[in-house]
């Protein structure tokens, strides 16, 4: 098959377009005809070699967590999905896995779902890790997020959903993004919108009741000097400082901080289907590549200024 993948750990010179082998879904897998994948920055934290010293980490080895396209290979023990279905979802390459930026990917079926009418697969593909990252993240904060929530990394993949997604919560949005994008937040459901280059939301007047840190680059105590007394601060990333605060928080008095992680649970999935179906989110996918050509993908996400997602047609 074609695949775009890592040869060794480094940077973007690591990456090939070329043939690997065709890969066959083992016990409780099927393989997808990947029709689409989508940029994440895991796939360049994998790269890196980030996570080289988790299990299973192997080379040469195809890129990318979410994709969407059609079952054509069913594994052993698996009832719940037919050759021919069209389905999007993730493969953990943080865990090993052969990714997805490939004609092929042997997916867990519990990591896959059924795509609702009326999605394509460029916009499918565009979901799994960063939607489902926002709505965690807000679901996490309850009701919170129906307040007053400031956004950090607002028109990236995670922050655009999350501004969208808190909007439809009725929250009042601030947007924290870059001086290129502060149009393009207002759009989203920004209320108010903030240039980090010129502006650190940390030092200003207003107070929020969820500051949901997409970008992750805030931290826990200069966020809170904006927090309300009953705030909540939520990150996207697993700093051991944020995961003892989350813990601590959670039987503690003092003030709450939450990872923001990707959780795929069916009911998340639903709900996210659900606010697709009646218009409140919508995935901006500006920028599409085919698969010989996702090193320009890669180049585009990693220098940053993008809003929405870069995605990876593969078919
Ligand atoms: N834990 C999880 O399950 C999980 C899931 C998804 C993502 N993540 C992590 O979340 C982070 C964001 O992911 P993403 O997909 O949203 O990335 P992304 O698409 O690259 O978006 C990053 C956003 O942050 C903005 N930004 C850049 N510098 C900033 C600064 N100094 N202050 C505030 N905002 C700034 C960018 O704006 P400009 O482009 O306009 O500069 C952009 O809007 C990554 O670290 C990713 O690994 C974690």
């Amino acid at each position: 098959m074609q695949a775009f993948y890592a040869t060794a750990w480094g940077g973007p010179d690591v990456m090939r377009h070329g043939d690997l082998p065709d890969p066959h879904p083992g016990r409780g897998e099927v393989r997808v005809a990947v029709q689409a994948s989508s940029i994440n920055p895991v796939d360049w934290k994998v790269r890196v070699g980030m996570v080289r010293w988790l299990p299973g980490q192997h080379l040469p080895r195809p890129l990318g967590t979410d994709f969407a396209g059609v079952v054509d290979e069913v594994g052993k023990g698996v009832s719940s999905f037919r050759v021919g279905d069209r389905v999007y979802g993730i493969v953990v390459t943080m865990l090993g896995h052969a990714g997805a930026h490939a004609e092929y990917v042997n997916a867990p079926v519990n990591r896959l779902r059924r795509m609702p009418d009326g999605l394509g697969f460029v916009e499918a593909a565009a979901l799994p890790v960063a939607a489902l990252t926002a709505l965690n993240g807000l679901r996490l904060a309850g009701e919170r997020a129906a307040q007053r929530v400031l956004v950090n990394g607002a028109t990236g993949g995670v922050g655009h959903f999350a501004v969208q997604m808190a909007r439809a919560r009725g929250a009042t949005v601030t947007a924290v993004c870059s001086a290129r994008n502060l149009e393009r937040a207002r759009e989203l459901g920004a209320h108010t919108v903030l240039d980090y280059q010129s502006q650190d939301f940390t030092t200003l007047e207003d107070r929020y009741d969820l500051v949901l840190d997409a970008h992750a680059s805030a931290g826990y105590s200069r966020a809170s000097r904006v927090l309300e007394p009953t705030g909540a601060y939520a990150s996207t990333l697993p700093t051991p400082a944020l995961i003892f605060r989350d813990f601590a928080s959670s039987v503690l008095p003092v003030g709450r901080a939450y990872l923001a992680n990707m959780r795929g649970h069916p009911e998340d999935y639903a709900e996210l289907e659900r606010l697709l179906a009646d218009g409140s989110v919508k995935p901006i996918v500006e920028h599409v590549y085919s698969l010989a050509d996702a090193a320009k993908a890669f180049a585009l996400a990693e220098a940053g200024g993008v809003v929405g997602k870069v995605a990876v047609q593969v078919r």
